[in-house]
């Protein structure tokens, strides 16, 4: 058999041209979507009287056969055939025969492949969404566990105040959060059925857009058969959120790799997790969070790539649109290949809780609390602010910290300093001073790991719902 849009033309394709416009190298990744859609295709055909029910129960029990033989790796894709689409319709009539030929009745390669993509993306982001909610919940056990952790908590990476392991930790819950709240949001763009717009301006058929959208679980149908046909939206969209979240992962490999120094020494990545080196037999490095870091800048040029590919694209369909595929496989890949590692990675670092104690005794990081001491003595905070910056120079000078001067050297600053200033210096005071909602608070951190909680269950009954 040769081409399946043969007919037109005299002469056979030059190869390179074959191979140059074939898509079947990638696009045999939505084998399962393409037949599940035309399973639901042809099943409309039949109950609209379009095609006789002895043909559709052919042609359906034809593609389940296809589909049996692709899942069992019997089928030979080829690039003669050019994409999915027609490798499956090729198989199809090979195995039924002519009146394989009649699935594509009212149908396009262009409503078809657009319908093909958002089945595919409708599963990744419930997948991704679920990956992203057990990284929450490494996220909150750590937390749990460090709820007595003090940590310096930096700006300008520079010392600024202590805070609690825990609430550094939960700031990612609440970046994750975001992420998969705009997946779940994203859901509801990509659960709308193009099939039924055919080529571009609809059907001479009278099909029902309806029935197919309600077999496949759609939500909606595409209003307009142009837009059905040529909206990439959602795709940008996905490689967007997906972005985000190779941003947030790339923020906390970023810490991950510098609390595992030998400098820092905060936390120590699981041997599972690490690798070696080939020369220095010492070495323990942390790979993984170093690839996920790098291997956000692919996923950000996917989504500038098909940004371009889309850019003053005229409707409808133009086989630019191809182009549409590889990236979004390669951000799915890339983001699934990051989460898979982080959640069991992070439930399973080592916190070295000690070295970060040493390290809060060894910082100004109070020097806050106590310019607040004299606020509330009266002095104005701009005063306060001068008064402690000198107490500061003096201890560098005399390598001193906060909590080593005496009452006779803090008098020497400001004679409003009294015995409770101790009190007042020491880490935990100062962390549990922060007792505003959000803040790091020992009970606060409590009452945001509880709400955690809460987003956990949230999450998990919308996964609950959408499989
Ligand atoms: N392989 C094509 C793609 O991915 C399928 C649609 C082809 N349509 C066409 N009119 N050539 O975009």
């Amino acid at each position: 058999m040769g081409k399946l849009w043969g007919g037109r033309f005299t002469k056979q394709t030059n190869h390179l041209v074959d191979e140059y416009t074939a898509s079947i190298g990638f696009d045999q990744a939505l084998a399962e979507e393409d037949i599940q859609g035309s399973l639901a295709h042809v099943t409309m055909l039949g109950k609209c009287g379009i095609v006789p029910q002895e043909d559709v129960e052919t042609i359906k029990a034809g593609l389940q056969t296809v589909l049996d033989k692709i899942r069992r790796g019997e089928i030979e894709f080829s690039v003669a055939d050019e994409d999915i689409h027609m490798n499956v319709e090729k198989n199809l009539i090979a195995e039924i025969g002519p009146v394989g030929g009649k699935l594509h009745t009212g149908r396009s390669r262009n409503d078809q492949v657009a319908t093909d993509m958002h089945l595919y993306l409708r599963k990744r982001v419930v997948e991704l969404a679920g990956m992203l909610h057990e990284l929450q919940k490494s996220l909150i056990g750590q937390a749990r566990d460090n709820l007595d952790t003090i940590i310096p908590g930096y700006t300008h990476l520079q010392r600024a105040q202590p805070i609690l392991f825990a609430h550094h930790l939960m700031a990612y819950v609440s970046m994750f959060q975001r992420d998969i709240e705009r997946l779940m949001d994203s859901y509801k763009r990509i659960n709308v059925l193009p099939l039924g717009a055919g080529a571009l301006a609809g059907t001479t058929f009278p099909i029902d857009r309806h029935f197919v959208a309600e077999q496949l679980q759609f939500d909606r149908v595409y209003e307009n058969s142009l837009d059905a046909v040529s909206d990439r939206d959602f795709i940008v969209e996905f490689l967007s959120h997906a972005s985000i979240i190779m941003m947030h992962l790339s923020r906390l490999s970023e810490e991950l790799v510098l609390w595992s120094s030998t400098e820092f020494n905060f936390i120590e990545l699981d041997d599972a997790f690490c690798t070696g080196s080939s020369i220095m037999p010492q070495k323990k490095n942390p790979d993984v969070p170093e690839l996920v870091r790098g291997k956000t800048g692919r996923v950000y040029g996917n989504l500038m790539g098909l940004l371009t590919v889309l850019k003053s694209l005229p409707l409808a369909y133009n086989k630019d649109m191809q182009e549409d595929k590889e990236g979004m496989f390669d951000t799915v890949a890339t983001l699934e290949g990051a989460l898979q590692l982080f959640a069991p990675m992070i439930a399973t670092m080592k916190v070295n809780k000690s070295r970060m104690r040493e390290a809060v005794n060894q910082d100004f990081s109070n020097a806050t609390d106590i310019a607040d001491f004299l606020v509330g003595k009266g002095l104005p905070f701009r005063q306060a602010h001068e008064v402690i910056g000198k107490t500061v120079l003096y201890c560098i000078q005399q390598g001193k910290y906060l909590l080593d001067l005496t009452m006779e050297e803090f008098q020497q600053f400001s004679p409003l300093f009294d015995d409770t200033i101790y009190e007042v210096l020491r880490p935990e005071t100062v962390v549990n001073a922060r007792n505003v909602y959000g803040g790091t608070a020992t009970d606060q951190v409590a009452e945001a790991i509880k709400r955690g909680e809460v987003l956990l269950s949230m999450t998990e009954q919308w996964l609950a719902e959408h499989v």
